[in-house]
């Protein structure tokens, strides 16, 4: 077993649990786009970021990093928060027809896109790659192109003959599972999901994440 601190919680978990898998046990939310449960971790979306304490402390993707003795984290230092508003500013940038980084927009009380609206509809994830290879044993899609032209394709952009047709690749992309359906974005953000009322929280609210909702937490 290997014992850490997350949140100033001392806790003790397998060794090979990574800190979000960790920070999961213990009911603290850390939110995570890349990451999918049953998949291989990636660790590019950079959304999972925490804090590593230390003599130099640095923020580190929660969801590829394997817990240590002795590591304190900081799950949602400003320092944490701050990043993760630019990470998501700029994911919404190229996505702004995704719901699922709206909701992620608004619950981290992102107010504006400072970056130019691009519209790609990808994020280069890779859930849906992995889903095809791991779960599916397929591979029918994978990265094609280099630098800005990188996006998801197919061996000479024909349906590939592996492609067992269903439909995961779409089930697991954040960016397709549902689209935002706001006509008139405000500063690259949807106006309808937009919280700009003051939240409920829990009774006992401990402020334990700011995954709050107009109807209180909620899990993501
Ligand atoms: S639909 Fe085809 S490409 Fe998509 S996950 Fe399934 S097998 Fe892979
Ligand atoms: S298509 Fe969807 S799941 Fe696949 S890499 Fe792009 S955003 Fe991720
Ligand atoms: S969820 Fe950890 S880097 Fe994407």
């Amino acid at each position: 077993m290997v014992e850490l601190t997350i949140d100033g919680i001392k806790t003790r978990v397998e060794e090979g649990t990574t800190v979000l898998e960790a920070a999961k046990s213990m009911g603290i939310i850390i939110p995570t786009l890349c990451y999918y449960p049953g998949l291989s971790t990636y660790g590019e979306c950079r959304v999972c970021m925490v804090e590593v304490k230390g003599r130099k402390s640095s923020l580190e993707a929660s969801c590829t990093m394997p817990v240590e003795s002795g590591l304190e984290i900081i799950t949602g230092s400003d320092r944490v928060k701050k990043a993760r508003k630019i990470v998501v500013e700029l994911l919404v940038s190229s996505c702004p027809k995704s719901k699922k980084l709206q909701d992620l927009a608004s619950m981290m009380a992102i107010n504006k896109v400072r970056f130019r609206i691009k519209e790609k509809n990808c994020i280069l994830c890779g859930r849906c790659i992995r889903y095809c290879k791991e779960q599916m044993q397929s591979g029918g899609i994978g990265f094609v192109g280099r630098g800005t032209a990188r996006r998801v394709g197919t061996a000479f952009g024909v349906m590939p003959a592996e492609c067992r047709h269903c439909g995961g690749c779409e089930w697991v992309c954040p960016v397709c599972e549902l689209a935002c359906n706001a006509n008139n974005l405000v500063n690259g953000l949807c106006g309808g999901c937009q919280n700009l009322a003051l939240v409920q929280t829990c009774e006992i609210c401990v402020k334990c994440s700011e995954a709050v909702g107009p109807r209180g937490h909620k899990a993501y």
